[in-house]
């Protein structure tokens, strides 16, 4: 039966930091999609923009104005021909026109609209029978840098990554486990902690960076000997945030140290030997391509991953593969607009073996689909937080995933570690 858009209605909503966000509803004449747009603080330079001048309000204005006369009575199955009329109303490079969170909404709301008409989840629509892989579920326990104020830890992440479960509730009940214990360490350390956390739901602390990672190695290899499988340790530097481009140096302030390109390689690497490391995101500043194929040239069975560096886009991801830079990416559908972009890197990433990591954004709601997205499209990874009802609500829709999958589920392959 054709799921021809019948209808579409734009709102504005609210995510989990408060901000203002577009939500799509997609009504076809036999199912409905509804999609809200999440938001990322620690930015890449070359991510699309979220919202043209005006903010959501003329995001809503555009979706009613320009986008619906032209959405209305196509085929919703035709998700490409939908992305490239949003590319084609838009006209410019970046979204800016009709926003770039308004193109993610409205595309993966007609995915979701065209699953449903078909009576099929979103993972089964866009995966077809492969699709039986669950992610390892990438979870931040310790948050610092742009994602806290004040005297915490420089670096902006501190993530669990229990990569030997056997299955997807196992590996995510580790994570909880790790989590709430990383919290009662805290409490000894930092006499003046009250629970706080970040929007991802990772837990603030006045600690500094050698604190933090001493804490969670010590906590992830307490949890591998207690689940019988390796739960390993990663990072989010977010350098770009910590990056001087006049002094040439990343400044860690908490740290009370510069380091520049040669330093923050020597650093990062004794980090990844020390701590045996199996994740660093983004450990150099977005330009510099250079350092990330030293870095990835000289580790082993350790992700290097680039987030900022490669906004999701192909460009910059082919510029990254010339120079085996990094052998591992994160994929934000808003980074780059729409669902067929995003395909598209992760196939390219795919066919010259990089890591796709399907990746929720810190300003998130309750919306799951990145949870179908991660399966779909053979993700091995996904990273969405542990705790908290944005992050959560992604972690449960996996843990139905893996059960409606039944004996058909197995864990990703992800033999890189
Ligand atoms: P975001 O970044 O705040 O832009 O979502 C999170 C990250 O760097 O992974
Ligand atoms: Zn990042």
């Amino acid at each position: 039966m054709p799921a021809v858009i019948e209808d579409i209605i734009a709102r504005k909503v609210f995510n989990g930091r408060g901000e203002e966000t577009v939500e799509i509803d997609m009504i076809t004449t036999s199912g409905f999609g509804r999609v809200a747009a999440p938001a990322g603080k620690s930015r890449g330079k070359a991510e699309v923009t979220y919202y043209p001048q005006g903010g959501v309000d003329q995001a809503v204005k555009k979706v009613e104005e320009v986008v619906a006369p032209e959405i209305v009575g196509l085929d919703a199955d035709l998700q490409e021909e939908i992305d490239k009329t949003l590319h084609d109303i838009d006209g410019s490079k970046d979204f800016h026109v009709i926003g770039g969170n308004t193109a993610f909404a409205l595309s993966l709301a007609n995915a979701e609209a065209a699953a449903n008409s078909a009576g099929l989840l979103l993972f089964q629509y866009l995966g077809g029978h492969v699709a039986h892989e669950l992610p390892y579920p990438l979870g931040n326990a310790i948050s610092g840098g742009q994602h806290t104020g004040g005297k915490s830890p420089d670096i902006q992440e501190y993530l669990a990554l229990p990569y030997g479960a056997g299955t997807f509730l196992e590996a995510a009940a580790v994570n909880v486990h790790v989590h709430k214990r990383i919290g009662q360490a805290l409490e000894k350390k930092d006499k003046l902690f009250a629970g706080g956390k970040s929007d991802e739901g990772a837990w603030v602390a006045n600690i500094d960076d050698p604190e933090a990672i001493e804490i969670m190695a010590k906590t992830l290899e307490q949890a591998t000997n207690e689940s019988g499988f390796e739960c390993g340790l990663g990072l989010d530097v977010a350098s770009s945030s910590l990056w001087n481009s006049k002094t040439k140096t990343y400044n860690y302030q908490r740290q009370k140290k510069k380091r520049d390109s040669g330093e923050q390689l020597e650093y990062i690497l004794e980090l990844i030997k020390k701590y045996h490391l199996v994740y660093v995101e983004d450990p150099f500043h977005e330009e510099d391509f250079h350092s990330f194929t030293e870095i990835t040239k000289k580790v082993k069975n350790c992700l290097i991953c680039g987030d900022d560096l490669f906004t999701t886009n192909t460009e910059r991801l082919s510029r990254g593969i010339k120079a085996r830079a990094a052998n591992a990416l994160i994929i934000k559908v808003n980074q780059v607009g729409t669902l067929s972009d995003a395909a598209e890197t992760i196939e390219m990433a795919k066919r010259n073996g990089y890591v796709p990591v399907m990746s929720h954004r810190s300003g998130d709601t309750c919306d799951w689909h990145i949870a179908h997205l991660a399966v779909a499209y053979l993700c091995p990874i996904v990273k969405t937080g542990i705790v908290e009802s944005s992050r959560v609500a992604k972690i449960n829709e996996l843990i139905r995933i893996e059960e409606f999958l039944g004996d058909r589920a197995k864990m990703a392959d992800l033999e890189q570690l």
